[in-house]
């Protein structure tokens, strides 16, 4: 397969996310916030609110040197840009600086009806995500939308219909089967044992459209293994250690390739993009932790994997603005 993928590899041991404040399991569920410990009061939902601000607080600094950083990147693209062209047309001096990617991105709609119509519009606000920042990247990819039909076709009839004159993008009925090669298809899972290390241009990855909070645990995975299709998982244990699952919204992988294709650096792509929830952690800067600790972690993560469908609801704002009709956060999954 000239995706180059490479075998899981397994768990570290060495894991101590940002949230984990303490080496005593127990204090997993009272942590101390701040100067002191949380008000006895508070209850487990409140807690975990509390404890995703401060979290969400802690990263102020790193998001802002990343958006810092992100920003004189740009800058200096697009000086490097006008200095090599001589002719003079500054909105095509600017225009230059996109290079479209011939990567094709896929958001697989097939999966209509195993959702309810909160979770069909939780799609839509995740599509609509995925267009706005594809139409601002500077290295677009090919996006398509296939199996479009369903609730979510009926949905965006009605609440957006500016949709049918969306530019670059291919929204199709048909399956993605019908409209590309086997063998350049990948399947982002993350349940596949196979771990991305590279993106391959000349592909056709493809993300579940699927917003179903863990009630179809495999699903894509069990899809793409039964069909012969390839699969990988984003290469998140390699370069982030997380408090919670490993499975991402739909925006969020396809921002993650975007990203990805700007930098070419994963911990990068993986930082600007997940939402504070998750708890990342760089993976070289993790510590030792006690296996109970671990234990803990793993049930909680358990816990917050079947938690309810309104969790984006409770998060701080993603870092970067949303456009138009997306403006609702996107990151259910
Ligand atoms: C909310 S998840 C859906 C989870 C669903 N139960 C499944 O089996 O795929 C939305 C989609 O994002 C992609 N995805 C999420 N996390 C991923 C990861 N860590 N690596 C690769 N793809 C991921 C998958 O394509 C997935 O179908």
């Amino acid at each position: 397969m000239s995706t180059d993928i490479l075998p899981t590899s397994p768990e570290s041991d060495c894991v101590k996310t940002k949230l984990d404040l303490s080496e005593n399991p127990e204090e997993h569920s009272k942590p101390s916030l701040d100067k002191g410990e949380a008000p006895e009061h508070l209850s487990k939902r409140q807690m975990k609110k509390l404890m995703r601000q401060k979290q969400w607080e802690d990263q102020r600094e790193l998001r802002k040197q990343k958006r810092k950083e992100k920003r004189q990147r740009r800058k200096l693209e697009r000086q490097s840009h006008q200095e090599s062209n001589t002719d003079g047309h500054d909105r095509k001096r600017f225009r230059s600086d996109v290079v479209p990617s011939p990567l094709r991105l896929i958001v697989d709609c097939s999966f209509d009806n195993l959702m309810v119509s909160k979770d069909i519009k939780k799609l839509h606000k995740q599509i609509q995500r995925c267009y706005a920042e594809n139409r601002r990247a500077s290295h677009p990819v090919q996006y398509y939308l296939t199996s479009h039909g369903g609730q979510l076709k009926k949905i965006m009839d009605e609440n957006d219909k500016g949709w049918v004159n969306w530019k670059d993008i291919h929204i199709k009925p048909e399956h993605y089967s019908e409209l590309m090669k086997k063998e350049d298809l990948v399947y982002l899972t993350s349940d596949s044992p196979n771990v991305l290390k590279e993106l391959d241009e000349s592909k056709a990855y493809v993300i579940g459209g699927l917003v179903d909070h863990n009630h179809h645990k495999g699903i894509t995975y069990k899809q793409a293994s039964e069909h012969g299709i390839h699969h990988a998982q984003l290469p998140l244990g390699d370069f982030v250690k997380m408090n919670s699952r490993k499975v991402l919204a739909v925006n969020h992988v396809f921002e993650i390739v975007l990203e990805y294709l700007e930098t070419r650096d994963w911990q990068e792509a993986f930082f600007s993009i997940l939402p504070p929830r998750k708890g990342a952690v760089p993976a070289n800067k993790v510590c030792e932790r006690s296996s109970q600790a671990q234990k803990s972690a793993r049930a909680k993560d358990e816990v917050e994997s079947n938690s309810s469908a309104e969790e984006s609801t409770e998060t701080p704002p993603d870092p970067i603005t949303q456009e138009g009709e997306g403006q609702e956060r996107a990151s259910s999954t």
